[in-house]
């Protein structure tokens, strides 16, 4: 089976190719965004009328999220059309399409986790354009939304503490207490959204780890885990930041994986034990 993934070159792109190559079976091809620009519809017809794909994973996306409430033209270009763009493609060339979505469509006011069949409500621009790429889905594609993704590579929560911690002193880490999610780790999230893509599973999967926490509460984990006091990481509450962040973040965006638990399938783990497993990896590199 050939698959596609676009965004290869990001955190969650670069361990879906890895996943699938790893796969008997499984002719995998990987577009990094300097490859495949999604935002251009011909770059794409091109792209997947040349490898063919019975499925396509559509990991790419604009993910600064403070940075796009300051050009909502290039959010919507990217993260809307440029799923737009994919899905059209994928259809025209019979391709099973899965996106990857996001736990900003959701403004975090419900005071419980969010089921799939709850109706979004985005507080960002990032999270109308991951919505608005959502609605561009036909109903037998898939949509995973995840939440607070760490991979080994990239720019995350996880490599950002380490990095602080890297640099010494003993300046308190502050992060805020009063924003909850999942965070939700690369490696398990790959072999889940792969899993549900080739299967063709139609609708919304929500794909998080377990246990729901605080950036605090994340950024504490770290620290314990990396050999740190936690007393060295001070809670403070969004209203404390300054400068505020220019994109409201929702405060409770758990998400409830119901579709997957509903259907008798393997949640992934409580992110503490993925935590630690990324931290060997991340330690065996020197990070820590
Ligand atoms: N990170 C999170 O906490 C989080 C949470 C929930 C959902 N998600 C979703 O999960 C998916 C994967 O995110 P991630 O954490 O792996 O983010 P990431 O590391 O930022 O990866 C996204 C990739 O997309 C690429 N890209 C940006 N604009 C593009 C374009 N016009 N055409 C093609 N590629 C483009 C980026 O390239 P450049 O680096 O060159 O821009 C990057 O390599 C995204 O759909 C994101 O919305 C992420």
């Amino acid at each position: 089976m050939r698959v596609l993934v676009t965004g290869a070159g990001g955190q969650l792109g670069h361990d879906l190719l890895a996943v699938l190559q790893a796969r008997d079976g499984i002719d995998a091809t990987g577009l990094a965004h300097s490859e495949l620009d999604v935002a251009d519809r011909r770059s794409v017809e091109d792209a997947i009328a040349g490898v063919r794909p019975e499925v396509v994973i559509h990991a790419a996306a604009w993910t600064a999220v403070d940075a796009c409430e300051s050009d909502p033209d290039r959010a919507y270009q990217v993260n809307s059309l440029g799923t737009r763009h994919v899905v059209e493609a994928a259809r025209a060339h019979g391709a099973h399409a899965c996106l990857i979505s996001t736990d900003y469509v959701f403004d975090g006011m419900a005071g419980r986790a969010y089921l799939e069949w709850d109706e979004p409500h985005p507080l960002s621009v990032y999270g109308r354009s991951k919505l608005w790429g959502e609605r561009e889905m036909g109903p037998e594609d898939t949509i995973v939304r995840t939440s607070w993704v760490c991979g080994a590579d990239g720019s995350n929560m996880l490599r950002t503490v380490l990095r602080m911690l890297r640099e010494g002193g003993d300046r308190p880490l502050r992060f805020v207490d009063d924003q909850w999610g999942c965070p939700t780790f690369t490696p398990g999230l790959a072999s889940v959204v792969a899993a549900l893509a080739l299967e063709r599973r139609p609708g919304i999967y929500h794909v998080t780890h377990q246990g729901p926490t605080t950036w605090y509460g994340f950024a504490s984990e770290i620290v314990a885990g990396a050999g740190g006091s936690r007393d060295r990481v001070e809670p403070i509450s969004t209203s404390d930041l300054d400068p505020p962040r220019p994109a409201p973040r929702p405060a409770y965006s758990v998400l409830d994986n119901a579709a997957m638990r509903l259907q008798g399938m393997d949640l992934l783990e409580d992110w503490h034990d993925a935590l630690v497993r990324l931290m060997v990896v991340l330690h065996e590199r020197g990070e820590w």
